[in-house]
């Protein structure tokens, strides 16, 4: 099973989770207690669960969907290497993924 790291926004704490291959990380966060909240459920309707990949991953990853480029640009924090949780799989082929949390998301209550 593929390993991945979440880092919390401060960079203090690391979580290291293994999971099936082909669940988003959003789905890997929700199982093992990470914060990431995904109000749509994975259907690129908030942002909420905006992650920020390492750079050595970044590249591996297929590239994000003009919904989801779309999406991302409403996010805060926006970093160059940005993605939605709810659409980056886990494989093997990036096998020891980083994701860093944002510092903050929109909240859907102010949009
Ligand atoms: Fe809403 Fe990912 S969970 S866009």
């Amino acid at each position: 099973m593929p390993r991945m790291t979440f880092v919390s926004a401060d960079g203090k704490t690391r979580k290291d989770v293994t999971a099936q291959a082909g669940q988003s990380v959003l789905e890997i966060a929700h199982a093992n207690g990470v914060d990431i909240e995904g109000v749509c459920e994975g259907s690129m309707a908030c942002s909420t669960c905006h992650v920020i990949v390492d750079k050595a991953f970044y590249a591996k990853l297929p590239k994000p969907s003009g919904d989801e480029a779309d999406m991302l640009d409403l996010a805060f924090g926006l970093r160059p290497t940005s993605r939605l949780g709810c659409q980056v799989v886990l494989t093997d082929s990036v096998d020891g993924l980083v994701v860093k949390l944002p510092d903050r998301t929109v909240n859907m209550m102010d949009v």
